[in-house]
């Protein structure tokens, strides 16, 4: 048996922890931030805001808020050494693998702010970090896309930074588009924290052994990409683009779901806390309307994602196993109006998840029970058993 574990051993032995930094009650589709429902942030804050929300624990105040987004404005550019990693990825490298490879290597070039410790090592880390995944996400898009990398340009806000860095190109003036910036910016805000997922469960794991942040924030970013958890939003347009393709019966799909032979599920659907309703679905279906009418583009991925929503949601199978769209069904919708290429998908996810990565890494740290993550098992393997030589084998 493994014996009686106290929820304080902060995971160090059991899969779950104590935290401050985000509330899901599943059943009723509540999520808030540090106690702020999520549906009053996306309506109301900027993701910087969000950002120093989830890391600092309050929402700052005008000159909180100028302070840090000044001290991340220093940072946004990387290393120009660090551009000749690109050179070394095949063209069609996934930007998921370069950008935990570049966010690893950040701490061989930034080494002055490699001690999780030293409370200003961490700041300056924390700082650098923000600013500089954009940059190195862009990168990872620009070179795909064969052009030039564009600077950052520090007079823009985050979201705009990010936008021409992704689609300005030398020799065309580039324009900001409202509408665009204030979707991204919706979006890395609902993507920001969820608790003790996946990835934030890996980066606290990482962390707990006193790796540096890059390198727990890099191990994140693999966790990530799986498709049962943030690659599913890239999953869940090839699923759709495929439903289309082969006619748009979106009843066909529901029921070879439902077929465990098929080894098939509808991507963007289920959640293993959320059985009610994923409210970030809700808050990002809203902006997939008011964004296809602002921009007056409408896009079939949109209209088959509502009919499979509508047809699983009438099925038993789906009923009885609660699974309802989750935070992957419709952000795919918003990346394609930006233009955004479906393979960049979850690097925007590992954007806004970013935040909340870092605020779960310094908890776990200043945590007065901190211990290296060490969780048992049960072992089900064979009982001791006496060796024989080779020749006896
Ligand atoms: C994210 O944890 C987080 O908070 C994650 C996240 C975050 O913000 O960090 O919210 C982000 O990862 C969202 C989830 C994105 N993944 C997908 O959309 C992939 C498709 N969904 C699943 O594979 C699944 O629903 C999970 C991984 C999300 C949840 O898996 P669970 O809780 O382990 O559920 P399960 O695999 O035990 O399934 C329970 C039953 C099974 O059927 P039975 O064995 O009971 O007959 O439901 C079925 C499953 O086969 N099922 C599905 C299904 N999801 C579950 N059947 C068809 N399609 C699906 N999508």
């Amino acid at each position: 048996t493994t014996g009686h574990i106290t929820l304080d051993d902060g995971y160090a032995n059991t899969g779950s922890c104590t935290s401050s930094v985000t509330f899901l009650d599943g059943d009723n589709g509540i999520l808030r931030y540090r106690g702020y429902p999520i549906e009053e942030l996306a309506a109301g804050c900027d993701f910087i805001e969000v950002a120093h929300l989830l890391i600092y624990g309050e929402l700052p105040n005008a000159k909180q808020l100028e302070d840090f987004k000044n001290s991340i404005r220093r940072h946004t550019m990387i290393h120009e050494e660090m551009r000749a990693f690109y050179n070394g990825f095949p063209r069609d490298a996934h930007p998921m693998a370069i950008l935990s490879s570049v966010v690893s290597a950040l701490s061989t070039f930034y080494q002055d702010s490699l001690d999780p410790i030293d409370p200003r090592q961490v700041e300056v880390s924390i700082h650098r970090l923000l600013a500089k995944l954009p940059t190195i996400a862009a990168y990872s898009y620009k070179k795909s896309a064969g052009q030039p990398f564009i600077y950052p340009q520090n007079d823009l806000s985050y979201c705009e930074n990010f936008l021409q860095m992704m689609f300005a190109v030398p020799c065309e003036p580039y324009e900001i588009d409202a509408d665009a910036v204030a979707a991204l910016n919706l979006l890395l805000i609902v993507h920001a924290d969820h608790e003790q997922n996946c990835s934030t469960s890996t980066v606290r794991m990482v962390g707990s052994s006193n790796a540096n942040l890059f390198a727990s924030i890099s191990a994140g970013i693999s966790a990530l990409w799986g498709p049962l958890h943030g690659g599913a939003n890239e999953a869940v347009v090839l699923m759709l683009e495929r439903i289309i393709q082969e006619g748009g019966d979106v009843s066909k799909f529901v029921n070879m779901a439902k077929d465990k032979k098929s080894n098939f599920r509808l991507m963007g659907f289920g959640h293993r806390v959320y059985k009610n309703f994923d409210p970030r679905c809700k808050i990002i279906k809203q902006a997939c309307d008011k964004l296809l009418a602002k921009l007056s583009v409408s896009d079939p991925l949109f209209d088959v994602a509502q009919q499979l929503e509508q047809v699983a949601l009438s099925d038993e199978y789906f009923i009885e196993r609660k699974l309802y769209p989750n935070v992957d069904f419709y952000s795919g919708v918003i990346y394609r109006a930006l233009g955004i290429p479906v393979q960049m998908f979850t690097v925007l996810f590992a954007m806004g998840r970013l935040p909340g990565w870092i605020a779960h890494w310094v908890e776990m740290h200043r945590s007065p029970t901190k211990r290296i993550y060490r969780p048992r098992q049960i072992y089900t393997g064979p009982t001791q058993r006496k060796f024989q030589p080779i020749e006896k084998r």
